[in-house]
C-alpha cells in the first residue's frame, strides 16, 4: 500500500517527537519515501541526524535556507509528497494551521500544500482539552484535515487523560486510509440542501431562511471521503461545492422529482429546508393590488421527500438521514419524526433565532438513531459535516 508513496513528515516540538523516529522507520519498511521536516522546537527533542539517517533524505528545517530554496523551493516541497503527516502535531502547530499562520517552514508548507494533511496530535491533557485547542481541532476538521488520536493514558508529564500520540500502527493505518481514494469511493450519496421557493405568482414566493451552508458542507465532506455526490439544491445563499453533480431546483415538487431521478443511491442526506406547503391557487400572472381586497392564498401540502425515500419498497438507500429543524422540544419531536418518516438517522437542531444557527456558520446538533440520542458539541457547520460524513462512511462501508 505504501510502496512508492511519498510522505512529508513534519516533526513538531513535543515530548513524543522521539516516536516519530519509529514511525519513520516503519514507513520506510513498508516502502514509503519519507522527507522529514523538523521544527525549531522539534530539534530540541530529536536530532536532524537521526531523521536523516532513518529517512536517507535531507531534513528540511529552515524557511530561509538559501541552499534549500535553490534545490527545492518551499512551495515545491509542499506539493512534492502524496501526503503530509504531522507527528507529533503540537498545540502550537494546530493553532498555526487553524489560523493560517506561516511564520516558519512547517507552517508555511502546511498553508501552501495542495495535498491531504494528516495530524497526530500529542500534548498535555490540559492543553488538549483547552477550549482553544478544541476550537482549533474543529476548524481543522472542517478544513478537511485528517486527525488520528490522541490516545488516552498516562503522560510523560505525570498526568492522565487524552493527549498521548497515537500508536505507530494506528498512525500508519490512518496514513493508509488518507492515501487511499477514500472510504466512500464507489458510493453514490444524494444530498439535498437549501430552501425551496413556493410561488405565489410569477414574481412572488414563500421561502425560508435556510442558507444551504450545512448541506453544502456535508456534500463537500462526502466528496473529501471519495463519494460521488448528487447535490440537489434549492436557491441557496452559498455556492455548491466543487466535485459534485449539481441539480438546481426551486420548488419542493421539483426537489422530489430530482431526488427520485437521482436514484439509486447508497445513502441520502436530506438537509434541505423543504416547504411543507405550496400555494394551490398561485397566480399565472402577477396578483394585482386592487380594490377587490386582500388575495386569499390556499395552501396544499407538499409531498414528503424524506418519508417518500425512507419508505421506498425497492431501491431505498441503505442509509437515509433526515434533518429536524425545530424551535421547541427538539429531541422529542426529532425522535418521533425518525419513527414517523421511517428514516435511519435524524440530525436534530434548534433553529430558534436566539441560537443563530439558521443562516449562521455554526451548528449544535443531536444525532438520533435507533440507539438513542447523541448530543454533539456546538461546532462549525464544516466540522459537523466532517463528523457526519465519517459516520456515514462507517455505516455504509
Ligand atoms: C519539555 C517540553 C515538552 C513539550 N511537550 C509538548 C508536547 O508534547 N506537545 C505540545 O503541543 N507542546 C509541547 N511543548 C511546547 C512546545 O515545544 C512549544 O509550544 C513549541 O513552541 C512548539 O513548536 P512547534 O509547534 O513549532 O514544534 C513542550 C515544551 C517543552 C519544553
Amino acid at each position: 500500500m505504501l510502496a512508492d508513496k511519498h510522505i512529508l513528515l513534519i516533526v513538531g516540538g513535543g515530548v513524543a517527537a522521539f516516536k516519530a523516529l519509529d514511525l519513520l522507520r516503519r514507513l520506510r519498511e513498508q516502502g514509503a519515501k519519507v522527507t522529514p521536516v523538523l521544527t525549531k522546537a522539534g530539534a530540541e527533542f530529536v536530532t536532524p541526524l537521526s531523521l536523516s539517517a532513518l529517512s536517507v533524505s535531507k531534513v528540511y528545517q529552515d524557511l530561509f535556507d538559501l541552499t534549500d530554496e535553490a534545490e527545492m523551493g518551499h512551495i515545491e516541497l509542499s506539493r512534492a509528497a502524496d501526503l503530509i503527516v504531522v507527528a507529533p502535531a503540537t498545540a502550537d502547530l494546530m493553532a498555526k494551521m487553524a489560523h493560517g499562520l506561516a511564520n516558519d517552514l512547517a507552517s508555511t508548507l502546511l498553508l501552501a500544500t495542495d495535498k491531504r494533511v494528516l495530524i497526530a496530535p500529542s500534548m498535555n491533557v490540559r492543553m488538549w482539552e483547552h477550549p482553544a485547542t478544541q476550537r482549533n481541532l474543529a476548524t481543522l476538521k472542517g478544513d478537511g484535515v485528517l486527525v488520528v488520536g490522541p490516545d488516552e493514558g498516562a503522560m510523560a508529564c505525570g498526568e492522565f487523560g487524552p493527549g498521548r500520540l497515537a500508536e505507530t500502527p494506528d498512525i500508519i493505518a490512518a496514513i493508509d486510509v488518507a492515501l487511499s481514494d477514500g472510504p466512500l469511493k464507489g458510493k453514490h450519496v444524494l444530498v439535498t440542501s437549501g430552501p425551496t421557493h413556493e410561488p405565489i405568482d410569477p414574481v412572488r414566493y414563500i421561502a425560508n431562511r435556510s442558507s444551504g451552508a450545512q448541506g453544502t458542507a456535508i456534500a463537500k465532506a462526502l466528496v473529501a471521503l471519495g463519494a460521488q455526490v448528487t447535490f440537489v439544491t434549492g436557491p441557496a445563499d452559498v455556492p455548491p461545492p466543487a466535485g459534485v453533480r449539481v441539480v438546481a431546483v426551486k420548488t419542493a415538487k421539483e426537489m422530489l422529482d430530482a431526488v427520485t431521478d437521482s436514484a439509486p443511491a447508497d445513502a441520502a442526506v436530506f438537509a434541505a429546508a423543504v416547504a411543507d406547503w405550496h400555494v394551490a391557487n398561485a397566480g399565472d400572472s402577477k396578483i394585482k393590488k386592487d380594490k377587490s381586497g386582500l388575495p386569499k392564498l390556499e395552501f396544499a401540502e407538499n409531498s414528503d421527500i424524506l418519508a417518500t425515500v425512507s419508505q421506498m419498497k425497492t431501491g431505498r438507500p441503505a442509509l437515509v438521514v433526515g434533518f429536524a429543524a425545530e424551535t421547541d422540544d427538539v429531541i422529542a419531536y426529532a425522535t418521533a419524526k425518525r419513527l414517523r418518516k421511517g428514516c435511519d438517522w435524524i440530525v436534530a437542531n434548534d433553529v430558534s433565532p436566539s441560537t443563530g444557527i439558521m443562516g449562521g456558520s455554526e451548528n449544535d446538533v443531536t444525532l438520533i438513531t435507533a440507539d438513542g440520542a447523541e448530543d454533539w458539541p456546538r461546532m462549525s457547520k464544516d466540522a459537523t459535516a466532517a463528523e457526519l460524513a465519517t459516520r456515514i462512511a462507517k455505516a455504509i462501508t
